[in-house]
């Protein structure tokens, strides 16, 4: 007769182990009894489990503990693994024993019936617990995974840029101001682009990935005040080769996110078939155009402003596929975007609307290389000069036409996942209500 403690197994490969007696160090969510039997629903996070104990099969007294467990209870189930068709995972776990590590001694907040968002994200520590966010979150991951990926596989250089930063990336009108010592105020990243400019001159082509920071007083399903963003920074590409990588990009995370994240996609409901509908050219159309068939739609929009939330999504409705919005007004954008030679009131870029309303994910452009005309934009928009004497420098040691985008994860997740607000998209949000928990 053996008495060896058997091995903690994860319910994610639960397979591995037919027939074999294992533990699963878990929490229990679910507990129905009848009579002699218990099931027992279990999650270890790598999946979830249904455990049955029968009096008689499974040790008396671990029988009797399970009776008195409270959901989230956490518990170290010994049992055999059994196939069973009807399980969702294939297996069940005959117990034999059970240990508890800790047993609420009260009921858990969130209960299987519906709560409101506002409880929920109060909870959100809890939350996460759930099937829902969770499978949102894996999907997160998977998008991180499959975005570094690209990169990596391209020959990006990752190159880590600063979150405290003297100058302004973005706008002046979403700043986070931290005290910084002796020197004044330093300012939390809006974006790290600035500093890949310097880089992609170093390695050529760079990325980063990192959180950035906007005082966006928007309360929107669109707006976070800390988000992460991935950009890229290529030397010696243009606008339209800028286009074309961002396509390859997002083609390829759909197809990623199709084929690794299928059991996610169906917790959370997402029809896919709109998701296998990515795939190259993603239609381009002028930001001129976009105004005027906006106005048609008796939109109030008029040429020289961005696009409001309502006017992306009319926009990118009329598609199934994202669509890129291309050479906004000058003085609709930032200041380092260059100007196009064929319209000097417009500038080199584009925004890539996605599908289905979910508004804008990436923002890039080619920048302005030319070292004088720099200089004037950073004078329009009243940027204090001193702050971008190193930026400047770069257009005077080897200037060369460059560009790059940024893509906003959670926007992109949200959209991925066909969730309704960005807030369910990362793990703790924080937006102009909310810094708890
Ligand atoms: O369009 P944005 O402001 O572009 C930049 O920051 C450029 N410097 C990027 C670059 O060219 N390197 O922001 C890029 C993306 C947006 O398209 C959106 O997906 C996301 O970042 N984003 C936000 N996501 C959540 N909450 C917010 N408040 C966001 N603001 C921007
Ligand atoms: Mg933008």
């Amino acid at each position: 007769m053996k008495h060896s403690t058997p091995p903690i197994a994860s319910i994610a490969d639960i397979a591995r182990h037919e027939d074999r007696e294992i533990r699963i160090a878990g929490w229990l969510y679910n507990l129905r009894s009848k009579g002699k039997i218990h099931f027992l629903q279990l999650r270890d996070g790598t999946g979830r489990i249904q455990a049955v104990a029968v009096a008689g099969e499974c040790d008396p007294a671990s029988f009797e503990t399970i009776g008195t467990l409270k959901m989230e209870a956490s518990v170290v189930v010994s049992g055999q693994v059994r196939r069973d068709e009807r399980a969702p995972s294939g297996y069940e776990l005959s117990v034999t024993g059970l240990a508890v590590i800790q047993n609420p001694e009260e009921d858990f907040p969130i209960a299987k019936k519906e709560h409101g968002i506002d409880f929920l994200l109060e909870k959100r520590h809890l939350w996460l617990r759930s099937s829902q966010p969770g499978a949102l979150l894996k999907v997160r991951h998977a998008a991180i995974f499959s975005l570094r990926s690209f990169f990596n596989e391209r020959g990006f250089i990752l190159i880590d840029t600063p979150i405290l930063t003297g100058s302004i990336g973005e706008s002046a009108g979403t700043l986070f101001e931290v005290p910084y010592f002796d020197m004044g105020n330093a300012y939390l990243a809006q974006t790290g682009q600035l500093y890949l400019e310097a880089a992609c001159v170093a390695f050529g082509k760079v990325f980063n990935f990192g959180p950035t920071f906007r005082a966006e007083k928007s309360k929107t399903r669109r707006h976070l005040t800390e988000f992460w963003m991935l950009e890229a920074e290529v030397a010696y590409l243009d606008n339209a080769g800028n286009l074309q990588l961002q396509e390859d990009m997002i083609c390829a995370l759909a197809r990623d996110i199709l084929s690794r994240c299928a059991e996610e996609l169906k917790i959370l409901g997402r029809d896919v078939e709109k998701l296998e509908k990515i795939s190259p050219p993603f239609p381009r159309i002028d930001y001129g155009e976009a105004v005027k068939w906006l106005q048609q739609q008796g939109r109030a929009i008029e040429w020289g402003s961005d696009l409001g939330a309502e006017d992306e999504t009319l926009l990118s409705n009329r598609y199934e596929k994202p669509v890129f919005v291309v050479n906004y007004p000058k003085k609709a954008k930032a200041f380092y975007m260059k100007e196009n030679p064929e319209d000097p009131q417009t500038v080199l870029c584009a925004d890539l609307l996605a599908p289905e309303g979910y508004g804008e994910i990436i923002g890039g452009s080619q920048r302005e290389d030319d070292h004088d005309k720099l200089l004037a934009r950073i004078h329009e928009e009243k940027l204090p000069e001193q702050a971008y004497t190193w930026y400047l420098e770069l257009r005077r040691f080897g200037s060369v036409p460059h560009s790059g985008f940024g893509i906003g994860l959670e926007r992109t997740v949200t959209w991925l996942c066909g969730t309704r607000h960005i807030r369910e998209a990362i793990p703790f949000p924080r937006t102009i209500s909310r810094l708890y928990p």
